[in-house]
């Protein structure tokens, strides 16, 4: 039998451009200069920001290449802990248009049970429309659901928890936290890559340790985050090529961006984390490479390799931020 096949970010690229066909550039433009000023104003809200298909295809065209893209590395690194594992049931958690969904799929390719479950009704209609191109995602259950002190879980392997938590208040999301950690073998959140988002999912990793999870990425341990709160925020950065409707909103010459993102992801599973991980784009200078690390101590240190270290220089100067260091055999 041939391997399945993953869907790609060009498959959700291109799905996602035929959405914005029957949206009028004017009407886009407005859309998500609404979704922005909403998403800068104070949240939590009590009713959904997506609020029309207009809202949800710009939210999709907009930001769902980046979040996707932020997913899909952090379940990479994920991946690497556990080579053998793959996830039968998913349950992604404020799931919007599946973003995470792709990126599950894109890591883990082949069938499985999945649940996407948002109380905006018209991001998990445009969601479903958007994975009739992805084979897998067929069977997918696409649910209404709000996240508060009712929300229920069944078991799963594995739940995702993407761009959500600032949506939700300080209790609420303290009780998805639990309410997780008692459905789900493996849990990812990712948040933006901001100090406040790092904050949540510092918040997010403590509660999940304490529920008896154990930290697989990025964190090379589970004791607690050598950063001094304040001080710095842990962030990864993921390449993604620009939309159709960036390009028609925003104009401009650069065929990328870099969507920052913090992320964790917490199991029950016998990871191996990695022996430390870089945690800021690697300085390349004159014959040598700095890589700044966060160890297994658990501490921070920032290590210079140079060409006297041979093949481990070439290596440093082939690796990238958020990779594991030493690089990990091919
Ligand atoms: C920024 S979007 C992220 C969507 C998706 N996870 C992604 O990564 O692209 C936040 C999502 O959370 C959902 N959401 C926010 N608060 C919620 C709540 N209390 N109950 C259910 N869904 C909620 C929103 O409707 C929206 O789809």
């Amino acid at each position: 039998m041939n391997a399945p096949v993953p869907p790609s970010a060009e498959t959700l690229r291109s799905a996602l451009a035929t959405l914005l066909d029957d949206l009028p550039p004017r009407q886009a433009a407005q859309a998500v200069d609404r979704l922005i000023a909403n998403y800068r104003g104070a949240t939590p809200t009590d009713a959904p920001i997506l609020r029309d298909r207009a809202d949800v295809a710009a939210y999709a065209a907009y930001r769902m290449p980046a979040t996707f893209e932020a997913v899909h590395s952090a379940l990479e690194a994920f991946a690497r802990t556990v080579p053998d594992w793959t996830p039968a049931t998913h349950t992604d958690v404020g799931g919007g248009t599946g973003a995470a969904t792709w990126a599950v799929s894109t890591t883990w390719p082949g069938e499985r049970d999945v649940t996407v479950l948002d109380w905006a009704e018209p991001a998990l209609a445009i969601g479903r429309e958007i994975a009739a191109a992805d084979p897998t995602l067929d069977k997918a259950r696409w649910q209404r659901t709000r996240i508060d002190s009712t929300l229920t879980l069944d078991p799963t392997d594995l739940v995702t928890v993407s761009y959500v938590l600032n949506e939700l208040t300080a209790r609420d999301r303290a009780t998805l936290l639990d309410t997780v950690a008692s459905a789900a073998r493996t849990v990812v959140i990712v948040e933006p890559g901001t100090p406040d988002g790092y904050t949540r999912v510092i918040e997010a990793r403590d509660r999940l340790i304490a529920a008896g999870f154990r930290i697989a990425a990025p964190c090379p341990h589970s004791a607690a985050c050598p950063i001094v709160p304040g001080t710095d925020w842990c962030h990864f950065s993921a390449r993604v090529s620009r939309s159709s409707l960036h390009r028609r909103i925003k104009g401009g010459s650069l065929a990328y961006e870099d969507e920052k993102f913090s992320y964790v992801a917490a199991t029950r599973l016998p990871a191996t984390p990695a022996p430390a991980r870089v945690v800021r784009k690697p300085q390349i200078r004159k014959g040598q490479v700095l890589l700044d690390l966060c160890e297994t101590d658990p501490s921070l240190r920032r290590t210079t390799i140079t060409k006297r270290h041979g093949d481990l220089y070439k290596a440093a100067r082939d690796t990238e931020w958020g990779d594991v260091w030493p690089p990990e055999a091919p």
